[in-house]
């Protein structure tokens, strides 16, 4: 009872400061698989998703980028975006080891059958769902 009591207060008090950048909204894509069968990717890609997945799923799942298709510039913009969120924790060559595979993983995955995936969701549709009460 009392471990839980300080537990909540702690939450209460980090919530605002350290998680500020914490995804707050449920998006459809975060509902579909959250991995990647990289058995036959190269060496290299499959260091690269080992980076992927320990630095993109601290805020919000992993299966909202796997599931997420965009071009190799956007997700070039979008790690760069994500680096850039208080907190991330993504350095320059992990940001480029985790675009390398998004924009491998784009192309031999994801461009091959591109209505299994979600397309990104725009600023205004995601603080739509955000006003919803998500
Ligand atoms: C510091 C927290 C944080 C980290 C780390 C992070 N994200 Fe995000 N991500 C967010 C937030 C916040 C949103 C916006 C939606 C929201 O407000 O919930 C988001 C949204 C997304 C979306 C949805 C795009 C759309 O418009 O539909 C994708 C894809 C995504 N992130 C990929 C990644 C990838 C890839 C990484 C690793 C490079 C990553 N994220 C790391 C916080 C983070």
């Amino acid at each position: 009872m009392r471990k839980s009591l300080l537990a909540l207060a702690i939450g209460c008090i980090a919530l605002p400061f350290g998680l500020a950048a914490q995804s707050n909204v449920n998006l459809p894509q975060d509902k579909g698989p959250n991995s990647v069968n990289v058995s036959a990717y190269p060496a290299d890609q499959q260091k690269n998703y080992k980076v992927f997945v320990d630095k993109c799923a601290k805020c919000h799942t992993i299966a909202r980028p796997i599931n997420t298709s965009m071009t190799k510039d956007e997700w070039s913009r979008y790690v760069k975006r994500m680096m850039h969120k208080p907190n991330s924790g993504i350095s320059d060559t992990q940001g480029k080891a985790i675009f390398e595979f998004l924009a491998y993983d784009q192309e031999q995955r994801k461009d091959k059958n591109p209505k299994a995936f979600f397309k990104a969701l725009s600023d205004e549709e995601i603080e739509k769902l955000k006003a919803g009460g998500n």
